[in-house]
């Protein structure tokens, strides 16, 4: 009951804080634990210096591209998960602030700004264009659903990626529930998050933003 009292109020400050609190730039120091969200935004044009295409055989014919650290781990998953008879492979991964700017401003003509703020960040605001984030399969709900996004629930820690918009989190997130949406944090933070049932933002109120993770 006290920590159920105790959610509800963390989730309330998080939400509040989206709207009454000043932008922050994110903290790019903090290399694979970046946290950009709806409060912190990139620094104008970032693009991480060691972008590569994510390996062909899992990018479906487009040229995804992640930073090096994830690419390896997300080719290590889809390995394994084929080793399951589970197909993983990327949608969409890198996404500068010219490509974030053309979905936002298009999902706001198809759904209005509140809805589309709830789905798409404003360009600076999205962790794709971290570099250390993919959308894997489908952009459906209904993905959740599949084998695969179990699958992902089950694995994808171990490969250093959370499921970074989990459902009932949105108050905390500012995002609505994405299955599909994986965030690379390696595999130590990954496994702290997924077994304290945490978010980024819940990881990085609880241990500090300078929680003195080795690789950055
Ligand atoms: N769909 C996520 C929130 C993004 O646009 O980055
Ligand atoms: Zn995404």
């Amino acid at each position: 009951m006290k920590m159920l009292f105790l959610c509800s109020f963390l989730q309330v400050f998080v939400l509040n804080s989206y709207e009454t609190s000043a932008i922050t730039t994110a903290d790019t120091s903090l290399g694979r634990l970046i946290l950009v969200n709806k409060t912190y935004k990139l620094p104008s044009g970032y693009r991480p210096y060691d972008l590569v295409p994510i390996e062909e055989k899992y990018n479906k014919g487009v040229m995804n591209l992640l930073r090096q650290e994830a690419a390896a781990a997300f080719s290590r998953m889809c390995s394994r998960a084929a080793k399951d008879s589970i197909v993983l492979w990327s949608r969409s991964a890198y996404r500068s602030d010219t490509v974030q700017k053309q979905l936002y401003e298009n999902a706001v003509e198809r759904r209005g700004k509140e809805q589309a703020e709830r789905h798409t960040a404003k360009p600076g605001y999205s962790e794709h264009q971290t570099g250390l984030t993919i959308d894997i399969n489908s952009t459906h709900s209904s993905f959740g659903k599949t084998r695969e996004a179990d699958w992902l629930r089950q694995h994808a820690h171990l490969f250093g990626f959370i499921e970074r918009y989990p459902q009932h989190k949105e108050n905390i997130t500012g995002y609505s529930y994405e299955p599909w949406h994986y965030r690379y944090v390696g595999t130590e933070v990954a496994t702290y998050i997924v077994e304290n049932n945490l978010t980024l933002e819940e990881y990085h109120e609880r241990n500090g933003k300078h929680s003195g993770d080795p690789a950055r």
